[in-house]
């Protein structure tokens, strides 16, 4: 039996059991694993699915907030409405994005046209848990798409972050491979308890790993207060003499790949 035979015969048993249990992806059964494993969403939770097309984890998370939580999806693609999601079509790294997720939050109103109880003047409502399968397009090219991956993923936790309520939790996928450590340590810059975990409805088929992140601090650790996890990213990347440090670096630059690529005018 060859490995690759496994692989594909692993995944088809869980996209059966996805669509018997009427969920839209084989993925929502990575997120049941993770949740049976760290209870992270509670009920009554608000939670941001970051990636959520096509909704396979925003089901997952309705599920375990119930009636009183909040859900909002975000992704490139559109998805099919998910009953008790709100789903925000759109780029998680543009301030558009982040202004429309802030604003659903602080409303609070949800699809069936109910509202969590209204913030006290001058508050913000926070998410209690972020959740990200994440995934930029991938090119088949192992080392490359691993390495845009991991840039994506540390965009995610910068843009992500601020909209977590300290004490909250994050998960997160990541391709396992060159640079990873620096993820990792930048997360245990900013909450107390970061743990890698393979649910079983990914292992056999992927280099993926889920971080799991729990107990966000009030603020970062010392030495990570004035960086970003981005940052903390390059400077990883620089040490291990992944990438070199650019002399010119502009910030009109974007990254990708482990290389920059002037930002079109
Ligand atoms: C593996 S899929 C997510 C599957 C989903 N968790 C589910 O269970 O149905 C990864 C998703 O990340 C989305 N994505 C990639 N880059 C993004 C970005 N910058 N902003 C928002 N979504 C993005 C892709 O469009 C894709 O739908």
């Amino acid at each position: 039996m060859s490995k690759r035979w496994f692989q594909a015969h692993q995944r088809d048993t869980w996209r059966r059991q996805a669509r018997s249990k009427g969920y839209r992806a084989r993925s929502a059964f990575k997120l049941k694993q993770i949740q049976e494993k760290f209870s992270l969403i509670r009920e009554g939770d608000l939670v941001l699915d970051v990636g959520s097309h096509p909704g396979g984890w925003t089901q997952v998370s309705v599920e375990e907030t119930g009636p009183n939580g909040l859900v909002i999806g975000i992704d490139l693609l559109a998805s099919a409405p998910v009953e008790g999601a709100q789903m925000v079509i759109g780029d998680v790294t543009e301030k558009t994005s982040q202004d429309t997720i802030l604003d659903l939050l602080q409303t609070g109103v949800k699809v069936d046209g109910t509202s969590l109880p209204p913030v006290e003047e001058g508050e913000t409502r926070l998410f209690n848990t972020i959740v990200s399968d994440i995934s930029p397009r991938l090119t088949g090219q192992y080392d490359r798409d691993q390495a845009i991956s991991l840039e994506l993923v540390a965009m995610v936790f910068d843009f992500t972050l601020p909209l977590l309520s300290p004490g909250g939790a994050f998960v997160t996928k990541i391709f396992q491979g060159t640079g990873i450590e620096g993820i990792v340590n930048a997360a245990k810059q900013r909450f107390s308890r970061v743990q890698r975990f393979s649910p079983d409805a990914s292992r056999n088929s992927s280099s993926e790993v889920f971080l799991v992140c729990k107990n966000k601090l009030p603020r970062p650790k010392k030495g990570s207060r004035k960086t970003s996890v981005s940052q903390e990213l390059d400077l990883h990347l620089e040490s291990e003499g992944i990438i070199q440090q650019k002399e010119s670096e502009s910030e009109n630059d974007v990254k990708s790949g482990f290389r920059r690529i002037p930002k079109k005018e």
